[in-house]
């Protein structure tokens, strides 16, 4: 059986008729403003309609309360942190937000914030210890928030949140992943050969991810090339020369990738475009129903969502998660 093939069997097995689409709403009132300036680019509004909908699943989750530290991993510029303050961190009602990053970006969104209603950390989340942060030590829970989180780094992110046990005190999580051709075999929470899939056919999966973007596999640091994007050295917007995907050559790769999909015409490994898009999805649906299924075991209610419509972005899908008590089931209490 080709990996194409078994890549579709484990999806429509175990995932298609469990990723589900949010319900279309309005743009957020945090995000509302900037959404209806005028002047916006298309790419700008595309973001804007992607944090406003993290936002409204956090709030259908039921995870916005007093007392609650809202962290962004992979936070960049720190866009959603400041939609999450603006919306749920009101003076008096002591929850703030913090912000992980392992870049050092210039014109952070978050710098605008008042004092106390918001953190940076410049981490790398494979060494963060989360509930050894003052802002979650001192917060009555945590709710984590990612949006875009490439990779490799999606899996940090659920180890540090849900990993850690009662520390962080975690209340629940919406985390928008991509860039799964990122992903790392040895760093990967899920646990796929469950579903009959060995190591080597995960790493061949990583290489067809891409195909749903119609990009080109694993990056050329994968394949021992240079690659442009790759590097923050041409970037203004980054003070670091990080080796890892940045916020700004994030959305430059995006939109190429989605521009290439535009492009592609013609058939490759037996597939037409159509379908290898197809088969890309599927890898990608697969290695995120591994992280709901890690979620799962560890007594959380958990489920991928299209938070966004595919002409949004082509990366939609986000794991929506709730820590449930040991007991019985009920929502965390706090
Ligand atoms: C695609 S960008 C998304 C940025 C932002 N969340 C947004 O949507 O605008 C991913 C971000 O995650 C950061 N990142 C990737 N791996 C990380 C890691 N291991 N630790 C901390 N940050 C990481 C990158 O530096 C980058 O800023």
């Amino acid at each position: 059986m080709t990996v194409a093939s078994r890549v579709q069997m484990i999806q429509s097995k175990h995932v298609e008729v469990n990723i589900e689409n949010a319900p279309e709403m309005a743009i957020h009132n945090a995000v509302l403003e900037e959404f209806t300036t005028v002047g916006r680019t298309e790419s700008s509004l595309r973001h804007l309609r992607q944090a406003s909908s993290i936002l409204h699943l956090v709030e259908a989750e039921g995870l916005v309360k007093e007392g609650t530290c809202y962290v962004e991993l992979g936070a960049g510029k720190g866009q959603l942190s400041v939609f999450a303050a603006e919306a749920w961190c009101g003076e008096g009602d002591g929850s703030s937000v913090m912000l992980v990053e392992r870049a050092a970006l210039r014109h952070k969104r978050d710098n605008r914030l008042r004092a106390g209603a918001a953190h940076r950390l410049r981490a790398d989340l494979a060494h963060l210890v989360l509930g050894r942060t003052p802002a979650v030590r001192d917060s009555r829970a945590t709710v984590a928030l990612a949006k875009h989180l490439c990779g490799v780094a999606t899996d940090y992110a659920l180890r540090c949140v849900v990993g850690a046990g009662d520390e962080t005190r975690a209340a629940g999580l919406v985390m928008a992943t991509c860039c799964h051709h990122r992903c790392e075999l040895s760093a990967y929470v899920g646990e796929l050969q469950e579903l009959g899939i060995s190591d080597e056919e995960f790493n061949i999966m990583l290489g067809v991810v891409s195909w749903a973007t119609c990009g080109h596999g694993r990056s050329r640091r994968y394949r021992g090339e240079t690659d442009v994007t790759d590097t923050s050295n041409d970037l203004n917007d980054s003070e670091s020369d990080e080796s890892s995907e940045t916020e700004v050559n994030h959305e430059q790769r995006v939109t190429e990738e989605e521009s290439k999909e535009r492009k592609c015409s013609k058939p490759s490994a037996g597939l037409a475009v159509g379908g290898r898009a197809e088969v890309g999805r599927r890898a990608k649906a697969v290695v995120d129903w591994g992280r709901v299924m890690y979620l799962r075991r560890r007594g959380w209610r958990a489920r991928l969502c299209h938070f966004v419509p595919r002409h949004v972005s082509l990366e939609n899908v986000c794991i929506v998660a709730t820590a449930l008590h040991s007991d019985g089931g009920d929502q965390i209490k706090y």
